[in-house]
């Protein structure tokens, strides 16, 4: 697969030259490696998963997606559930349905977001028009939102990015201005609150991911979550043409490596396979919608069982010490939450331009490029002129540090001493005299 854009450099690739004069931040060891994000399987949830996916009972596979249904529809505060291989297919049939009801095909998204979100449009076979982001909140620009309203869309999106809710309520409320309805995509919205409501129980259709680094975990998965009534007996007849689902096999194999070398000393080995492309952003077509795997659902309840609340609490914990002390680096603006929100901190993302990621640290650069920017979606776009300076900049300046618990815990201070040293010529060359500097490699791999 072709990538859509060329990517932002990141501290690995060290331009020729400069190695001598860059100095690296040190992982706890030199093997080691931050993961990016990371999940958490209990073997013995991986050992049930697989035999799911090897043998085949259909009564018992009914009960076992009836029983996270329950679940789902209990957290999420929904009337109706439907179980998809991905949180990219729950997104699409959400896209599918509201155009529907709306008898239209323009839908709205945020110019920075998952690429992923761009394949759901390209799935729905709506057309994209593109709003733009207040760069230091993630939230939509109400103006940008006001322009695409006006422009005759009748679907918009909210992404809540990286855990940093979005004021939902208030966007439907200006959407509804116009008869438009909003989808909630909470696939990154995991831990996240506005108002005191989770992320994912707002709008009448919500969606949200079970992938990797989304919190709760399947090896693969995602939900729609249907909370106006009016959209039920739609959402079942759409639910009936879902393909069947597969075994699972793929997505139990994943989770047994996200578990197993998802690691600070393992992480190394699958981050230096290409194949994997991890780390990666790329734009993948759309494929119809299937059924949640059974080895996937078989660790989804278990997840859902599991108290991920301590997770959420010690993931909120380190970013909070960790926003403190880069609160104090200067040139880096830590994302704000909007007023009445709680992060729910999946990563902890700022602004930090000119700065190079640093990805031994887990220290990666988000997106790279805006949605209106990638090749194969183009087709799909309408022709909106719309300025979106927000969204370049998020391009241009974000970066996003690992909030999980293999996080090692001097990461707050190596990640602040490398902002540090990447903003200021003169720190480095400071750093490079001091007796106690770290070991220097010229990359990073
Ligand atoms: C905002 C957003 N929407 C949708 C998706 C798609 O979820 P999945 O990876 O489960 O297909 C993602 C995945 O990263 C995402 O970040």
């Amino acid at each position: 697969m072709p990538r859509v854009s060329e990517p932002r450099r990141t501290g690995m690739d060290v331009p020729a030259g400069s190695p001598a004069t860059t100095p690296a931040a040190r992982p706890p060891h030199r093997w080691a490696r931050v993961p990016p994000s990371r999940s958490y399987f209990h073997p013995r949830w991986l050992i049930e998963a697989g035999r799911s996916a090897l043998w085949t009972d259909s009564a018992a596979d009914r009960l076992l997606t009836a029983e996270i249904k329950e679940r789902l529809k209990a957290r999420y505060d929904a009337h109706g559930v439907i179980l998809t291989d991905s949180g990219t297919s729950a997104l699409t049939l959400a896209l599918s349905l509201a155009l529907t009801a709306q008898r239209a095909n323009r839908v709205a998204v945020p110019a920075y977001t998952c690429f992923s979100v761009a394949t759901a449009v390209a799935g729905s076979r709506g057309d994209a028009f593109l709003y733009d982001l207040e760069p230091k909140t993630f939230s939509p620009l109400a103006e940008s939102v006001e322009e695409v309203l006006r422009q005759g869309v009748q679907v918009v999106v909210a992404c809540p990015l990286y855990g940093c809710p979005v004021d939902v309520p208030g966007l439907m409320e200006q959407a509804a201005r116009y008869g438009a309805l909003v989808v909630e995509d909470a696939a990154q919205g995991a831990g996240a609150t506005f108002a005191g409501r989770a992320s994912g129980t707002f709008a009448p259709l919500s969606v949200v991911s079970f992938g990797r680094g989304k919190g709760l975990s399947c090896g693969g998965g995602g939900a729609l979550l249907v909370r106006d009534s009016s959209f039920l007996r739609a959402a079942r007849a759409v639910s009936r043409r879902l393909l069947p689902p597969n075994s699972g096999w793929k997505e139990v194999t994943r989770a047994m490596g996200e578990w197993g070398f998802g690691r600070p000393g393992l992480y190394r080995i699958p981050a230096s396979l290409p194949a994997l492309g991890l780390g990666e952003t790329r734009y993948d077509p759309p494929t119809p919608p299937r059924a949640i795997a059974r080895g996937a659902a078989a660790l989804l309840r278990h997840a859902l069982e599991d108290d991920l609340g301590t997770e959420e609490e010690d993931r909120r914990e380190r970013a909070g010490r960790m926003r403190e002390r880069l609160a104090s680096v200067p040139g880096v603006e830590l994302i704000r939450p909007v007023s009445g929100s709680v992060p729910g901190d999946l990563r902890l993302p700022f602004l930090a331009p000119g700065r190079r990621a640093a990805p031994q640290l887990g220290l990666m650069p988000g997106y790279p490029s805006t949605l209106g920017e990638i090749a194969d979606f183009r087709a799909h776009l309408a022709v909106n002129r719309l300025p979106l300076p927000g969204a370049a900049e998020l391009v241009r300046s974000l970066l996003t540090a690992p909030t999980h618990p293999w996080v090692p815990e001097d990461l707050g201070p190596q990640v602040e001493r490398w902002l540090r040293m990447e903003g200021s010529a003169e720190g480095t060359r400071d750093e490079m005299a001091s007796p106690d500097a770290p070991a220097r490699t010229g990359t990073y791999r």
